[in-house]
């Protein structure tokens, strides 16, 4: 009966987990409408994001216990032997002899079925000689906390090893979900009132009052509640940024890179609509996004527009703004747990050619900057090199540019996910 129910769910975990393999190049969220309880849903989710966390440790673990490397396995059993160790090593609810018949199963050549029912079988007749590398190497450490080998040097070098060990487990964790209440749409008595009507549990910020750290999403995100816009998920350190923009009313805002929205329909908000903020992003896949949310946010005096900003915009012109904020594309490293595939898709190569992107950028929204007006630039990476060495290298460039403030978030379990902003001053 458990295995009739659940196999399922297994079964398409699986197949995502094998397309996903086969197309490399594109990160996407698994498409989830073959599940018919919101329960298979999350246990096929909590399985493929597992695999895709752990898949380092995971590989580790199938060429040590089979003596294959892993290029050899073909991709059909090498994503079966992924969820049998997943399941061995992390789902302490299944039984091991479970675990190896649900891996067989996901196969039907009979050949195949026999190498995985002998690793996994293998493994569990003698674990204790199969630990995982306790040394302190680079290649130790990425291999015990699932990260590419770069990103253990850089953040090790950076934080020293405490500190990195910490965003390590912090990015093998699940995220807390933020909630950012919309005050142009909700009053607050009505808001909890409502999520206390759904069971959901919440905790209000203590230094901005319009954030909540919420007990779960999913069927939030289907609520009444959403689509009346009464709120927005938004991580904690992604609304620091945005407090520098909405200080003064009558200020104009430039917000570069916006889609989907969720800094400028803030600063919106901060500023009770009175803020006009002209948003610009590349395509308009990103362009219809905002609009979306700024109808369902019920967000006036925003301005959409649809060009690539290191090209001509011709609908921004020699416009100046007396507040720019510039949120680049970036590595993302302060999300990665919440996008768990994102650490093996990003490269160093990426790295380079991103940074040369984010430091034309700061050149060219800084020149939209009024006198006297102030810049925002923010990034959700935990990486110097997008973060404070793009803006020590443009201050040394531009005398008329001070900098005033600057913060950098190292992500945390159960806090805020990592980011940066520095705010630079126009003379
Ligand atoms: C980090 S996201 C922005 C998130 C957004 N600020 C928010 O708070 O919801 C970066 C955005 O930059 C946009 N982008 C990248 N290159 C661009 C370009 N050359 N011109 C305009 N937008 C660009 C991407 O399409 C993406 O939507």
């Amino acid at each position: 009966m458990e295995s009739g129910f659940l196999q399922l769910p297994r079964k398409a975990a699986y197949k995502i987990l094998l397309k996903d393999f086969k197309c490399r190049e594109k990160e996407s969220g698994p498409s989830l409408d073959f599940c018919h309880s919101s329960l298979d849903k999350a246990y096929v989710t909590e399985l493929i994001n597992g695999v895709r966390r752990w898949q380092k440790l995971l590989d580790y673990m199938i060429e040590k216990v089979s003596l294959r490397k892993k290029r050899f396995i073909k991709p059909d059993i090498l994503i079966a032997l992924r969820l049998g160790f997943y399941f061995l090593l992390f789902d302490v609810q299944m039984p091991d002899y479970a675990a190896v018949d649900e891996s067989v199963s996901l196969l039907s050549d009979r050949k195949a079925k026999g190498f995985i029912n002998a690793v996994l079988r293998k493994y569990i007749r003698s674990k204790e000689n199969y630990k995982f590398p306790e040394g302190n190497t680079v290649k130790d450490i990425a291999v015990t906390y699932s990260h590419p080998e770069w990103f253990v040097a850089c953040i090790v070098d950076a934080f020293g090893k405490g500190k990195a060990l910490s965003v390590f487990e912090t990015n093998n964790s699940i995220p807390p979900v933020w909630l950012r209440l919309n005050s142009l749409k909700i009053k607050r008595k009505e808001f909890e009132d409502r999520l206390r009507e759904m069971d959901v549990e919440f905790e209000r910020d203590g230094e901005f009052d319009f954030l909540y750290k919420a007990s779960r999403i999913r069927d939030l995100l289907l609520s009444p509640l959403f689509k009346e816009g009464a709120f927005y998920v938004q991580d904690r350190t992604t609304v620091l940024p945005c407090a520098f923009l909405s200080r003064v009313n009558d200020s104009e805002v430039l917000d570069v890179c916006s889609a989907p929205g969720g800094k400028a329909t803030l600063i919106s908000q901060l500023g009770s609509n009175m803020v006009k903020v002209t948003c610009i992003d590349k395509t308009r896949k990103k362009t219809d996004l905002i609009r979306e949310n700024v109808k369902r946010l019920g967000v006036r005096n925003i301005d959409v527009v649809e060009c690539d900003f290191l090209k001509r915009c011709d609908k921004i012109g020699n416009k100046k703004f007396s507040r720019v904020l510039l949120d680049v594309p970036c590595s993302n490293t302060g999300v990665w747990r919440r996008r768990p595939d994102a650490r093996w898709l990003f490269t160093i190569d990426r790295l380079n050619s991103i940074v040369r992107i984010q430091k034309e950028m700061l050149e060219k929204a800084f020149s939209f900057l009024s006198k006297d007006g102030i810049l925002v630039y923010s990034t959700c990476s935990i990486l110097d090199v997008e973060n404070k060495d793009i803006v020590e290298n443009f201050l040394c460039r531009n005398a008329d540019a001070r900098l005033i403030s600057e913060k950098l978030t190292i992500q945390e379990k159960k806090g805020p996910d990592g980011g940066y902003f520095a705010a630079i001053k126009r003379s």
